[in-house]
């Protein structure tokens, strides 16, 4: 088994898309973070999502390394075109993703608003080892998008302005220092959101 470190996930939280399927065979993709800290992998997936009910049923999640703004974008609003997966062995993982880490989950907490799964790695996926130097523009993009994923939920009409307000801020970098992909990105969350 390659070093998961190699396959692109850091210490702290590496943000991926996680692919999982549903009992009816759905595939679904939706970012999330994966923990790591001294070896060890977890994600706290939070109640409501597809995710969630899909690793509840199946025990098993992929994460995908990739830094395309875009399609973190676009896996949180909607689900990706069917022809933007591929499978392995049956499960869905994405086509384009530079790796993958396919996960078997044990729920090791439960808590009121999340659940908390250990990760352990059956099959890993390097297919582009491509380096990547840190661009602010796409930091600045999953910053937006993070805010973006919490906007829904907010019933205050004031920290829906706050949301909006950082949104902007983060769009200002992109700007300055995003490339095509961090702005396409960023004009879909503004054109939904602000
Ligand atoms: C960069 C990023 C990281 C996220 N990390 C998590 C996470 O670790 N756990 C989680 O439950 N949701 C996380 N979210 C929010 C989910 O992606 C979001 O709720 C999504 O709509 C769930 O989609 P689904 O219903 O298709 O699973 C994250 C969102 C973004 C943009």
């Amino acid at each position: 088994m390659a070093d998961l470190r190699d396959a692109g996930l850091r210490e702290g939280i590496t943000e991926v898309i996680a692919t999982t399927y549903s009992i009816s065979g759905e595939p679904n993709a939706a970012p999330v973070g994966i923990h790591n800290e001294a070896g060890r992998y977890c994600v706290a997936l939070y109640r409501g999502s597809k995710t969630l009910s899909n690793v509840k049923a199946t025990m098993q999640l992929a994460a995908n390394v990739t830094d395309d703004a875009v399609l973190f974008v676009r896996t949180l609003l909607d689900n990706p075109e069917a022809s933007d997966f591929s499978r392995f062995h049956g499960f869905p993982v994405l086509r384009n993703a530079n790796s993958w880490i396919l996960f078997r989950c044990r729920e090791i907490e439960e808590r009121a608003d999340y659940l908390l799964f250990m990760l352990n790695p059956l099959a890993v996926a390097i297919l582009n080892k491509k380096t990547c130097a840190v661009n602010r523009g796409l930091n600045a993009v999953i910053e937006a998008a993070i805010l973006a994923s919490r906007y829904d939920i907010q019933i205050s009409a004031d920290v829906r302005e706050r949301i909006k307000e950082q949104i902007r801020d983060y769009a200002r970098i992109v700007e300055r220092c995003g490339g095509r992909s961090e702005k396409e990105a960023m004009r879909i969350l503004i054109q939904r959101f602000v």
